[in-house]
């Protein structure tokens, strides 16, 4: 069967907007309607008109969706779960509340963020207590918008992410866990999470591109280690890399650290993925063209697959710490 004149027949037919986070494989990226980072595709999503969005990416964004537009109906050719998101559930989240009152913080005055890649179990306990979301397009804005709170800031599940804005901006951070976790003289507290695509990357491979190519720019994506952003001449979410890396002159070469099949499509010369091994993101990669033209045929059928549902309590709360981000421009 041809996959592609399907899905194109099936999306002219249907009221359906395709989605793809820029992991996505290339034969299923170039179908999406939207694309784009994690938050704008939460913020695309919520303003599309269609009644169905069939979403390309892993589980937390699908699930994103349907808590910031409960009206749509979300389907995901795969449910793929992202390794990070898995690392924390709400029972590791209430532990690590519980790790800083054991350490002498209240309960009132802890400011829990939400990396947007997590379960929507966890952004609704973010939500309960008052806390928000933060993508790596806008962690900076996030963290200045809690700091004002003048709590002491909880930062779940990349620590990662929350120590290099923590360095960015100046501020002392500790990961629980990780040696001996100064809560009291830190303004950040990171959960021990991280992404296993993005720890390939290493301060190895950093001087590996800078030997050969001495003028050559890095550019890396927050979720790699500080070791390797401290190294990096630009950190951004995987929309900013684009733009950064669009705005290099055609003869600068530069180095990528992040998911493969984003670098690949990037730029035809001059640009080369930061490590020796493939960097692929397992889950990300799930998602076939195949199972794309099953999922928009199922809804032509009027037996949808793989719909995301969230139940009423948990959507509630996780939308206040979604809707929260949103808001902040
Ligand atoms: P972006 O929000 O930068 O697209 O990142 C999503 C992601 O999962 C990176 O690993
Ligand atoms: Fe999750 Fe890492 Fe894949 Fe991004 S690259 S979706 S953080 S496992």
């Amino acid at each position: 069967m041809d996959y592609k004149k399907e899905i194109e027949r099936l999306k002219k037919e249907l009221s359906v907007t395709v989605v793809a986070h820029y992991y996505q494989r290339d034969e299923v990226f170039e179908l999406a309607d939207i694309t784009g980072d994690s938050l704008e595709l939460a913020r695309k999503c919520k303003e599309d008109a269609s009644e169905w969005i069939v979403f390309c990416g892993v589980g937390f964004m699908g699930q994103s969706v349907k808590v910031v537009a409960p009206e749509k109906r979300v389907l995901m050719p795969r449910i793929a779960c992202c390794a990070m998101a898995k690392m924390i559930d709400g029972t590791c989240f209430d532990d690590s509340v519980a790790y800083m009152v054991e350490h002498g913080i209240k309960k009132e005055d802890i400011f829990p963020i939400t990396y947007i890649n997590s379960d929507v179990s966890v952004k609704a306990k973010v939500g309960e207590m008052g806390g928000l979301v933060c993508t790596s397009s806008n962690a900076y804005k996030i963290i200045e918008h809690a700091l004002e709170s003048n709590k002491k800031i909880l930062f779940v599940p990349d620590r990662c992410l929350g120590q290099n804005f923590a360095i960015s901006m100046g501020l002392q951070s500790c990961v629980i866990g990780e040696g001996e976790c100064d809560v009291q003289s830190s303004d950040i507290i990171c959960f021990n999470g991280f992404c296993s695509v993005h720890q390939l990357f290493t301060p190895k491979d950093v001087a590996f591109f800078r030997q050969k190519y001495p003028d050559i720019k890095i550019a890396v994506h927050p979720e790699c280690d500080p070791s390797v952003t401290a190294l990096a001449d630009f950190v951004g979410s995987t929309s900013q890399l684009i733009t950064y890396v669009n705005s290099l002159d055609a003869d600068q070469k530069v180095a990528v650290g992040t998911e493969y099949n984003l670098v690949h499509r990037m730029r035809e010369k001059n640009t080369y993925v930061l490590s020796s091994t493939k960097p692929e993101c397992p889950t990300m990669n799930e998602t076939t063209l195949e199972d794309l033209y099953t999922t928009l045929k199922s809804i032509e059928d009027n037996a949808p697959i793989n719909e995301i549902e969230v139940d009423a309590h948990t959507r509630e709360y996780a939308k206040l710490a979604l809707d929260r981000m949103l808001a902040i421009k």
